[in-house]
């Protein structure tokens, strides 16, 4: 059976104290950032993610993507581009930002996933995620995860649906932007904050905002290299 989401349930003590903090420290990003314009935070880290070289370069910039990836890729990804635009329109697009957490912090998180769980200390990487302004997330597949535990912290009612694949086409791992005219929704949630939920990053999914103004958050622990029913097995 295909997961594209699954609500786990969770003991409400599980990293209590971490998501806490991390959700006062990620409100102090969006602060810093609608006053200073950084996104830069003395606790957490920004995480740079390299498909931005693609996805953030603006059309009149293409020729930096043809450079860097050459002319095929770069005509392809345009391509698909487009089509995103004709199926959304001009929309103000929610731009989402990665932490790091402290060091110290992170082993916590580490040690308490395996004594709860005793899923690998190797396989979690905790993750704090900023969706700061915007009305959508094109949809998209994860480039550096398949599956994570993600427990939203603070939110607008956001919807996330998830695609399936009418006809199959090709994957491209350094910018993941699938074909508009082969995908069709599967599934649609609108996560409750403070639930945590098995999230398949491995599927294309996209992220709805009613509007453009408002900052989601949460916390994740992202797996190395387990897919959805890989981290199930540690869950029953
Ligand atoms: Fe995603």
């Amino acid at each position: 059976m295909k997961i594209y989401n699954k609500e786990l349930d969770f003991d409400d003590g599980f990293l209590s104290d971490v998501k806490a903090q991390c959700l006062t420290w990620a409100r102090e990003v969006a602060q810093t950032y609608k006053e200073t314009g950084e996104r830069t935070h003395p606790h957490l880290t920004f995480r740079p993610r390299s498909f931005h070289a693609v996805d953030r370069t603006p059309w009149n910039e293409w020729d930096k993507v043809v450079d860097q990836f050459g002319a095929e890729k770069a005509r392809e990804w345009k391509r698909r581009q487009i089509k995103m635009l004709r199926e959304f329109g001009e929309v103000n697009r929610i731009i989402i930002d990665q932490y790091d957490l402290p060091e110290d912090m992170r082993q916590y998180v580490k040690e308490q996933t395996y004594l709860e769980f005793g899923i690998p200390k190797d396989e979690s990487l905790p993750v704090v995620q900023i969706q700061d302004g915007g009305e959508l997330l094109h949809p998209h597949r994860g480039h550096a995860r398949l599956a994570s535990f993600f427990c939203l912290l603070e939110g607008e009612g956001e919807v996330t649906k998830w695609y399936d694949e009418t006809t199959p086409f090709e994957h491209y791992p350094e910018y993941y932007i699938p074909d508009m005219a082969k995908l069709k929704v599967a599934e649609e949630k609108s996560l409750t904050p403070n639930v945590w939920t098995l999230f398949n990053h491995e599927i294309w999914h996209s992220v709805h905002r009613d509007g453009d103004l408002g900052v989601r958050i949460n916390f994740g622990i992202d797996f190395k290299t387990m897919n959805v029913n890989q981290a199930m097995e540690y869950l029953t």
